[in-house]
């Protein structure tokens, strides 16, 4: 199984997201996956311009050649695509939202009927990655995902795809905190996470059970809430 990742971090090695998305992977790689993990904050990436050439004058590709040419052989050679990125605005990164908006080259334009009923638009190859979606938020509540949330499953409808796993850290700055009453926390997390790569190879999907746990917080939200406010007052 081929998985890679997109990762839309502007941090890109030093963000949380790469935390996750490095245990995620661990686990992934054990059970047997063959993975690949790209930060699109080292890609030249521009933006859609809107032009439809790559679904009329040449189909299936675009005229910008930039890392998007690369980018997008790898997303449809996949079996699982992992998007991750941080909650910016209540939603995905600026950057992350670009690579997705250069990923229309990969349907045809001509519109159908999906099995719900809703316009969509044709295949352009017989086979789409499944999706995996990892994110972070500086806010602690899950409640902060709603938006990527929904967006992602619209992605995958359109992309002829399905989510296979959904996991998103509220609180994802505790992850880069290095404090000796957080480590066992975050290392209980972190084998989650491990677990949660595995089962994606093994079963096809993050079970309901790995799932749920993922979603817990790694501290009370309180102390959380308390922490940044602390650490804004030091940084400002
Ligand atoms: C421009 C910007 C917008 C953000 N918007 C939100 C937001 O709407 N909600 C939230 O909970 N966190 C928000 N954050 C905080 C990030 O989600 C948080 O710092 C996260 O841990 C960054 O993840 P990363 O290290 O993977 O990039 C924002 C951060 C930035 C820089």
């Amino acid at each position: 199984m081929k998985i890679t990742v997109f990762n839309g971090s502007p941090r890109g090695k030093k963000s949380n997201t790469h935390r996750m998305v490095t245990e995620f992977l661990a686990g992934a790689e054990k059970a047997g996956a063959d993975v690949e993990n790209i930060f699109l904050i080292k890609k030249k990436i521009k933006f859609c311009h809107g032009c439809f050439d790559c679904w009329t004058k040449t189909p299936g590709k675009c005229i910008f050649h930039d890392d998007m040419d690369e980018l997008l052989e790898k997303f449809i050679k996949s079996d699982v695509v992992v998007i991750a990125t941080p909650v910016y605005v209540d939603n995905v990164s600026g950057l992350m939202k670009t690579f997705m908006d250069r990923l229309i080259p990969l349907v045809d334009p001509h519109f159908e009927k999906d099995e719900k009923g809703e316009t969509r638009h044709t295949k352009r190859y017989a086979k789409y990655p499944k999706i995996v979606v990892i994110s972070n938020s500086g806010f602690g509540e899950q409640s902060h995902f709603q938006v990527i949330q929904l967006l992602v499953r619209r992605v995958a409808r359109n992309m002829h795809s399905e989510v296979i796993g959904e996991i998103y850290r509220g609180g994802g700055e505790i992850l880069g905190v290095k404090h000796m009453m957080l480590k066992p926390l975050v290392a209980r997390y972190y084998k989650l996470l491990r677990k949660a790569g595995k089962e994606v190879v093994n079963e096809g999907k993050i079970s309901g059970e790995t799932r749920s746990k993922l979603e817990k917080p790694i501290i009370p939200l309180e102390q959380y809430a308390a922490g940044a406010n602390k650490r804004w007052d030091k940084l400002a």
